[in-house]
């Protein structure tokens, strides 16, 4: 049987060797997205009941909380946000609606926080890796500080930590946090998360599948501290 020498990929066709490793870079990179891992079935947003809360995906009709929300000084320093536009406020709600499904590593999942038909913040999973001995997901929070110090949000992160290790079926949770965000590190700690390295500016916590304990009972507000200490290393 006659054989015909193998012609290159017309993208590879280049005179310059150069332009022919750059063609044959962005091919590679195509094709990583082509085949990127994915979780069999994507955890996809839905409503979760609390006791006190009810926890849901955004809407657009969100805009006069949302703004309330990017109006809040606390809340920008301790996620680093800037100031917006209203425009811009606008369009971050939309952002923030379009993440309701993990599938792929980088996928976002943000679930909304109502307090009595208003939103109170948020809680959010951002799916790390997808193999699922080595499946991760970084969790995240925000609150007004107006409805500060109730447990609200250790509320909806606990039920948030029950998707990550429930239908995410996650060996690991980690929250990445400024050392200096004393309210957010105590909220880690008592989900149940423990310290385990970071840089130095923040600190990674994690929580094991293994150490999650999902029906932990709601701390009564006169068991709170009223004093403590001014970074995360002295907790
Ligand atoms: C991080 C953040 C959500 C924590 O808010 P919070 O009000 O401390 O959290 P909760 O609503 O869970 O309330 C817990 C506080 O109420 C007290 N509390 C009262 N009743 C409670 C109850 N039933 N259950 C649990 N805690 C209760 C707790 O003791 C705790 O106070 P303490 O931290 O002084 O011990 C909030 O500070 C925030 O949104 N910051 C800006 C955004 C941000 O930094 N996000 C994190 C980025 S890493």
């Amino acid at each position: 049987m006659a054989s015909f020498p193998r012609r290159p990929h017309p993208l590879l066709r280049h005179r310059n060797p150069v332009s022919g490793l750059v063609a044959l870079r962005v091919l590679g990179a195509l094709r990583s997205l082509w085949s990127a891992p994915a979780i069999g079935r994507p955890v996809e947003a839905h409503e979760v009941r609390t006791a006190r809360l009810l926890l849901r995906p955004y809407r657009p009709s969100d805009e006069a909380d949302w703004r309330r929300i990017e109006d809040d000084e606390a809340v920008r320093r301790g996620l680093d946000w800037p100031l917006r536009t209203a425009r811009q406020v606008r369009e971050h709600l939309i952002d923030r609606t379009a993440h309701t499904s993990l599938s792929q590593p980088g996928d976002l999942l943000v679930l909304a926080v109502e307090l009595e038909g208003h939103v109170i913040g948020d809680v959010s999973l951002h799916l790390r890796t997808v193999a699922v001995e080595t499946r991760v997901a970084e969790i995240g929070w925000l609150q007004l500080t107006a409805v500060g110090g109730h447990g609200y949000a250790t509320e909806a992160a606990r039920a948030m930590l029950a998707i990550a290790f429930g239908e995410l079926d996650a060996c690991l949770v980690t929250a990445v946090i400024d050392r200096s965000n004393l309210p957010s590190a105590r909220l880690a700690l008592r989900l149940g998360f423990r310290p385990a390295g970071g840089t130095s500016r923040y600190v990674t916590f994690v929580i094991a599948a293994s150490e999650h304990q999902p029906a932990q009972p709601v701390r009564a507000a006169s068991e709170a501290p009223t004093t403590g200490p001014e970074t995360v290393d002295n907790l």
